[in-house]
């Protein structure tokens, strides 16, 4: 019944096999979805190298360079888009960062560079995507966007990033309520703690995880397998009437008092 035969979707976020972003794109491919990918530009290519080898057995049709602060590379990846596929379907927007010293200590000391830099990249990048590729998705679409409940409740060290994470689930409604009648349905998906590039950089991931595993009622943490599942399922048909929501793929963690 999930069946993403004949759509094109766009993957951001892969760094490695770890990434969330990897275990969407898989799950998409498994469902007969055409992907796209970006990798970081970095000056040395590590990211670019990683990523090719990691995504070759999926058989992008695209993978292109995206810094989301750079915006001809967002207009790039447009055109390619509009050439090679002439519609995008699915954009699935699964990046974040900030800067080290701002996921630890005292939230009231983040800098106003480390304020912004996080916002922009984790925030107002997914703003920036849409407005790019909105005009692609002619025949409807799905946006999704990975958030964490740091952007609902204190969670120790996540400080900028749960703002971001705020500011980015408030995005996916004033999105959703401005592209529903495009069709374009924009959902988040609220992923428990997953031990990745991302999230070794908050400091104390591994307490968090061990936290989840003692009192999610699932007594564990989540993959980026069900995370995928949830993401291609909110993309395909069987998530027609869902839009504007945050999906939590948490083992239900997000359910507990105490
Ligand atoms: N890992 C977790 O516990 C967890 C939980 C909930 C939500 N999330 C969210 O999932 C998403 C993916 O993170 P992840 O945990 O898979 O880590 P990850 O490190 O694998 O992915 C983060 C990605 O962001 C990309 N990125 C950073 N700066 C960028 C920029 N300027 N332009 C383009 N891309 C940039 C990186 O290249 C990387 O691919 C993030 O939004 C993260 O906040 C993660």
């Amino acid at each position: 019944m999930l069946d993403l035969n004949g759509k094109n979707a766009f993957v951001t976020g892969i760094a490695n096999n770890r990434s969330i972003a990897w275990g969407i794109a898989q799950q998409l491919h498994n469902a007969g979805a055409n992907l796209g990918v970006n990798f970081l530009p970095d000056e040395k290519g590590r990211y670019e190298k990683k990523v090719r080898d990691l995504v070759e057995p999926l058989e992008p049709s695209i993978i292109m360079p995206c810094d989301v602060r750079n915006d001809a590379q967002i207009e790039a990846i447009a055109d390619a888009i509009a050439k090679q596929w002439g519609r995008l379907d699915i954009l699935i927007h699964c990046l974040a960062f900030a800067n080290k010293e701002d996921l630890s200590g005292e939230f009231s000391q983040t800098s106003r560079e480390g304020f912004s830099l996080a916002l922009d990249i984790s925030t107002y990048s997914l703003n920036r995507l849409t407005a790019a590729w909105k005009h692609l998705m002619t025949d409807g679409g799905s946006i999704v966007t990975l958030s964490y409940l740091g952007g609902v409740k204190v969670i120790p060290n996540y400080n900028v990033m749960g703002v971001a994470k705020a500011a980015l689930e408030m995005s996916v409604r004033y999105l959703a309520a401005e592209l529903g009648p495009q069709t374009i349905r924009v959902n988040a998906i609220s992923a428990g703690p997953i031990r990745t590039l991302a999230s070794s950089a908050v400091g104390g991931i591994m307490d968090m995880i061990h936290h989840v595993e003692k009192v999610a009622p699932l007594r564990r943490t989540v993959t980026q397998e069900e995370v995928g599942k949830a993401a291609a399922f909110l993309c395909s048909d069987l998530a027609s009437g869902i839009t504007g929501q945050v999906l939590y793929v948490d083992a239900g963690y997000e359910i507990m008092g105490m």
